[in-house]
């Protein structure tokens, strides 16, 4: 199933205007940066860009046209899933001749719309694309023949494809026709925009970010377990943007004993400032439960919504199995570990069985500490509170092995920014990068 997204027309380009480079934060490309150069959401597919005419340039180096293939790429944040992000810019004589994005799975792939739109003018360009180019028959014919085909003259290439299908073999076929090939251009950018698909590609798992929102005293829930609202309407909202890029979204039994969530991406709760000009459609993620004993109700209120529910146990029940299976989910048995769900084996089945590169996990303290514990998160994404949560409140990382200070867990902040009333930190674990 999936439902009806109104994505943003947050372009900072006015008719006209000449693109350029985005600037870069120590992580390079920040999808969410509020600078107002990139959309915390894929610019729309109707954002106002320069006419041809108006984009004739001289004098612009490699990156700059990267660059603009990169904010291409953006488009397909949210649609292009399990595929990559990718876009595309053909330029002949200084002047852009066509340019393009990935846009779905199965739909054309970012240099066949670049082709496309540059069409005789495409002979003797130079091609930018943000990802290798294809060289294998997938659900789409191989990217490499069109490009020979309309015998582009040069090919600049920010990252090869990690997929063994490709893997520098896209640009050995370019090179055999003739076709001068320079890579590199903008890689870490490029990186940035596809963390979940080269995860999966080159380490058999979803690339995990873990979302957590906080009191200024690093406190999750009440000791009750109460927890709805710690942050902000607007802290909400932008949740609902990393929901939207997410394939998956993953919490543990206790949170949904306790919360009952729905775990899916809600047009309403998007960003009021993401005002409707298109509709897209894209998937619900898939949700995805962590559960030892299967402990899940089977009125649970996701089981009722559009979407997919998995849940992962270690439970041998064939009874309570059925219950959830009648109930519209689907179980999975994976081996346990420490008696819970052994979660190395369930983010290897996510990536092999449903093709998920980006995990966003909400979750409780028992399982995001597990999670870190295992080496298994790659991004933090913390909404801090203006608000003190006392001493009987549950702390954000449940890691009981850290007695010394020696021992601590080092984190890399790469982005802090201001969400309404709430703090956003964005940080990489060291240890598991
Ligand atoms: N502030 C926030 O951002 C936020 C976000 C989400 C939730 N919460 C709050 O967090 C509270 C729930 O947290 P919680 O710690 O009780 O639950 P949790 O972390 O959501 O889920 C923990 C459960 O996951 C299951 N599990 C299976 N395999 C596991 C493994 N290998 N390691 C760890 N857990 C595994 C266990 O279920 P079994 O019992 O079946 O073994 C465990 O009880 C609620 O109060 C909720 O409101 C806060």
């Amino acid at each position: 199933m999936t439902d009806a997204i109104i994505p943003p027309a947050s372009s900072s380009l006015s008719e006209g205007e000449i693109p350029h480079s985005k600037p870069l934060s120590k992580e390079g490309i920040s999808p969410t940066s509020s600078n107002g150069e990139i959309s915390p959401t894929p610019p729309s597919s109707n954002e106002k860009i320069p006419t041809l005419s108006k984009l004739v340039m001289g004098g612009f180096n490699d990156q700059y046209y990267m660059a603009r293939a990169l904010r291409l790429a953006e488009r397909g944040l949210w649609s292009t899933d399990p595929n990559p992000r990718v876009g595309c810019v053909l330029v002949r004589d200084g002047e852009i001749v066509g340019e393009g994005w990935h846009q779905a799975a199965g739909e054309p792939h970012a240099e066949i719309h670049a082709l496309q739109m540059a069409k005789e003018k495409a002979a003797g360009a130079t091609c930018y694309v943000t990802l290798e180019p294809c060289c294998h028959y997938g659900r789409t014919p191989p990217c490499t023949d069109a490009l020979i085909k309309a015998a582009v003259g040069r090919v600049v290439v920010a990252i090869t494809d990690p997929n063994p299908l490709v893997s520098s073999k896209g640009i050995e076929q370019l090179l055999k026709a003739g076709i001068t090939v320079d890579t590199g251009v903008l890689s870490h950018e490029a990186e940035q925009l596809n963390p979940g698909f080269l995860m999966r590609m080159r380490e058999n798992r979803p690339y995990i970010r873990c979302k957590l929102a906080m009191s200024l005293d690093g406190r999750t829930a009440m000791a009750s377990g109460e927890s709805q609202w710690i942050t902000s309407t607007e802290a909400r909202s932008d949740v609902q943007c990393l929901r939207a890029r997410s394939s998956a979204i993953m919490t543990g039994a206790g949170t949904v004993l306790a919360d009952d969530p729905r775990l899916s991406v809600r047009v309403d709760e998007l960003p009021c400032q993401l005002q409707p000009d298109k509709q897209v459609t894209i998937k619900q993620p898939l949700r995805v439960i962590i559960d030892t004993h299967l402990s899940m109700p089977v009125d649970a209120r996701m089981l009722s919504l559009p979407g997919q529910t998995v849940i992962f146990t270690a439970s041998n029940s064939e009874t309570l199995k059925s219950m959830l299976e009648k109930a519209g989910a689907h179980v999975i048995s994976v081996p346990s570990r420490d008696q819970a769900v052994d979660l190395q084996a369930v983010c290897q089945r996510l990536a092999e069985e449903y093709e998920v590169n980006e995990v966003h996990m909400e979750t409780g303290a028992t399982l995001s500490g597990a999670m870190l514990r295992a080496g298994l998160i790659d991004e933090v994404v913390i909404y801090m509170a203006p608000i003190l949560m006392g001493n009987k409140a549950r702390g954000l990382f449940n890691l009981p092995d850290i007695e010394r200070l020696n021992q601590h867990i080092p984190l890399d902040i790469v982005e802090i920014r201001a969400v309404g009333n709430d703090w956003r930190i964005t940080a990489h674990p060291i240890n598991t990068r």
